[in-house]
C-alpha cells in the first residue's frame, strides 16, 4: 500500500483501535446474503467476508487523527467529509471516534452499495493519500478476491493474483470482466450457457435414455456390486452406505432398490437386472425405516 500524504511515522487506525465487534457482527451476517453477494458468482473456500476485508482496508488507508504526525489538512478534509453521515466532531479524539464509528457502520452490507457512504468512504481515503494517484493495493495471494474488491470499492486501485487458475478466472472475472461489460455480461452469459446445455443435450440423449415409464434420467449413481450367496437368490446388491438422495425437511428423496432374484444354482435370471428408483415421501421414516440396503456383507460374502 504506498504511504503518500500520510508520513512514514504517522500511525494507522488500525494500529491504535479497530471497531472488532460490529465489524464480526456484520462478517457473520454475511454468510447468509446469498443475493448479488460474490460468493454466489463462484465457490472459493478461504473467501474473506467483505465486511472485514473492507473495514480493515480503510483503517490500515487511513492516518489516526491523534497521532502528532496526522497531516491537519487530512483532518481538516475528514470531518467535512464526514458531515454528510454525522454531526462534525470536534476534537482529534472525536474525530478518531467518528472515523472508527464510519469503518464499523460501513462494514454493513447493506450500506457496501449505499451512494452517501460510498462516497464518504473513497473521499476519505482521497483526503489520506491525495486524488490524483490512488493508492495501490496489492493482493499476491486473492483467492476469491475479496481484498481487491474491497479496494476498488474504496476507489484505490488494485492488484490480484493467485497461484490457483480457478482463482484467477473468478479474480479475472469479478474485477475486470464485470466492472467492464456491466449487467449485459450476465445476459451474455445466460445464453451462451443456454445454447451449450442445448448442444449437450443433444449430444448425450443416448446415453439417458426414458424409464420405462416416460421419465427421463438426469443421473445415474454408480456403485460396485456383489452377488447375494443366499440359496436360490443371486440377487445382485449395491454396496452403498445410503439410499437416501435428499434429506431436507421438507424434500425427502430416497432409492428405493428392487430385488430381482437370480437363481444362484442354475445361473437363471428370473428378471432384468436389479434396478432402483427414486421416491418422494413427505415422511420416508415414518413409511419405511432407513431406505438402507436390507443386506449384509460379512468376510467378503454377502446375502440380503
Ligand atoms: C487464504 S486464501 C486467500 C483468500 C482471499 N483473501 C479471499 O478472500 O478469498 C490463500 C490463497 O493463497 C493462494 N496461494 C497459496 N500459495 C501461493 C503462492 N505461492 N503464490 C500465489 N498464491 C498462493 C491460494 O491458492 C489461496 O487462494
Ligand atoms: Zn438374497
Amino acid at each position: 500500500m504506498t504511504a503518500s500524504g500520510i508520513p512514514r511515522e504517522c500511525r494507522r487506525l488500525a494500529e491504535v483501535d479497530f471497531p472488532i465487534a460490529e465489524v464480526s457482527r456484520h462478517a457473520a451476517r454475511e454468510k447468509s446474503i446469498r443475493h448479488g453477494h460474490p460468493s454466489t458468482l463462484h465457490l472459493w473456500w478461504a473467501r474473506r467476508p467483505l465486511a472485514s476485508s473492507r473495514a480493515v482496508l480503510l483503517a490500515l488507508l487511513l492516518p489516526d487523527p491523534c497521532d502528532e504526525h496526522c497531516p491537519e489538512e487530512f483532518k481538516r478534509r475528514a470531518r467535512e467529509f464526514l458531515s454528510p453521515v454525522r454531526q462534525p466532531p470536534k476534537t482529534d479524539v472525536e474525530l478518531r471516534k467518528a472515523l472508527l464509528w464510519f469503518i464499523g457502520s460501513f462494514a454493513n452490507w447493506d450500506m457496501a452499495a449505499h451512494k452517501t457512504y460510498l462516497q464518504v468512504g473513497r473521499n476519505l481515503v482521497r483526503a489520506a493519500h491525495g486524488g490524483d494517484d490512488p493508492p495501490l493495493v496489492v493482493d499476491p495471494f486473492a483467492g476469491g478476491g475479496s481484498i481487491p474488491l474491497e479496494a476498488l470499492r474504496l476507489g484505490c486501485d488494485a492488484f490480484a493474483s493467485d497461484l490457483n487458475p480457478v482463482a484467477c478466472l473468478i479474480l479475472k472475472v469479478m474485477l475486470e470482466d464485470i466492472p467492464r461489460h456491466g449487467p449485459g455480461l450476465a445476459d451474455e452469459l445466460r445464453r451462451v450457457g443456454g445454447e451449450i446445455k442445448a448442444a449437450a443435450q443433444q449430444e448425450l440423449a443416448d446415453l439417458y435414455p426414458p424409464d420405462p415409464d416416460g421419465a427421463t434420467p438426469i443421473a445415474y449413481l454408480w456403485a460396485r456390486t456383489v452377488r447375494c450367496e443366499a440359496p436360490n437368490c443371486g440377487a445382485e446388491i449395491p454396496l452403498m452406505r445410503s439410499f437416501w438422495l435428499c434429506r431436507k425437511p421438507k424434500r425427502k428423496w430416497a432409492l428405493r432398490p428392487t430385488v430381482v432374484r437370480r437363481t444362484a444354482s442354475t445361473g437363471h435370471s428370473t428378471g432384468g437386472p436389479g434396478s432402483a428408483k427414486a421416491t418422494q415421501s413427505p415422511e420416508p421414516r415414518a413409511q419405511s425405516p432407513e431406505p438402507r440396503a436390507q443386506s449384509r456383507v460379512r468376510d467378503l460374502r454377502a446375502a440380503c
